[in-house]
């Protein structure tokens, strides 16, 4: 969507805040021996408590309010009976919905004890989304955001997992453009002034490559190896973009 007003604005910041803070909530509930199903459970309360729904649900029936994928899991993995681990990579993503505005943010955390190895791919993937979102403002070419993150991910020699990316979103889960995670003259259109998409790049300490599992919605790395993933919510506001799904 474009923010036309500031109701537009007021409304993006609501379900931003919203879906940052249950994040925030969820993360604070990783440890070893709690269950993706539980860990789900206590987003879908946070919530309900704020009368967001969940986006997934909403748009998809995805059977989980939030996505939690652990280990070679990338994204959309399944709440369930998985039980977290020392030393689990554990991405969660959460989108809502509130009185029409949708909002989506994400992050990976380590349960120690942490290889420094993945720490490391951590800590690329959140510059590379800061890069990108650096590189959001008005009336530049969408691609520079993939240029700036593609920078990041090779400075830290990790792969881009290519066949996933920020989107446009606002009105929708899903909405256009597509934002790639690399440079492509496919998208020299200009970020126009309001435009609310999120930025949110994948780096693997693998080759990059993803496969749908059989339950038909976890998508995992094809080398087993894991992956990052960072996302934000932002509206282009002239020379800088504004991150409504981050919490102070
Ligand atoms: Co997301
Ligand atoms: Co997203």
């Amino acid at each position: 969507m474009v923010v036309k007003n500031s109701k537009d604005l007021e409304n993006l910041m609501r379900i931003g805040q919203i879906c940052g803070l249950t994040l925030q909530h969820m993360l604070a509930h990783v440890e070893p021996g709690i269950t993706t199903r539980q860990l789900d459970a206590i987003g879908a309360e946070f919530l309900k408590k704020h009368s967001a729904r969940s986006a997934p649900i909403t748009a998809y029936k995805f059977p989980g309010t939030t996505c939690i994928s652990v280990n070679d899991e990338v994204a959309h993995g399944i709440p369930g009976d998985k039980m977290i681990r020392a030393g689990d990579v554990v991405n969660i993503d959460v989108s809502a919905v509130l009185e029409g505005y949708w909002g989506d943010t994400g992050a990976t955390m380590l349960v120690p004890p942490v290889k420094p190895e993945y720490q490391r791919m951590c800590d690329f993937t959140t510059q590379a989304l800061w890069a990108g979102i650096r590189a959001a403002k008005a009336n530049v070419p969408l691609y520079n955001i993939g240029k700036a993150v593609e920078e990041v991910a090779k400075r830290g020699r990790y792969n881009i997992i290519r066949n996933l990316g920020g989107h446009g979103v606002g009105r929708g889960i899903h909405e256009e453009p597509t934002v790639f995670n690399y440079y492509t003259r496919q998208a020299k259109q200009p970020l126009t002034e309001g435009l609310v998409i999120t930025i949110e790049p994948f780096l693997s300490v693998g080759k990059g490559r993803i496969y749908t599992a059989r339950d038909g919605w976890t998508l995992k790395t094809v080398d087993r190896k894991v992956a990052a993933q960072y996302e934000h919510t932002v509206v282009i506001a002239g020379d800088t973009a504004i991150p409504v799904t981050k919490v102070s």
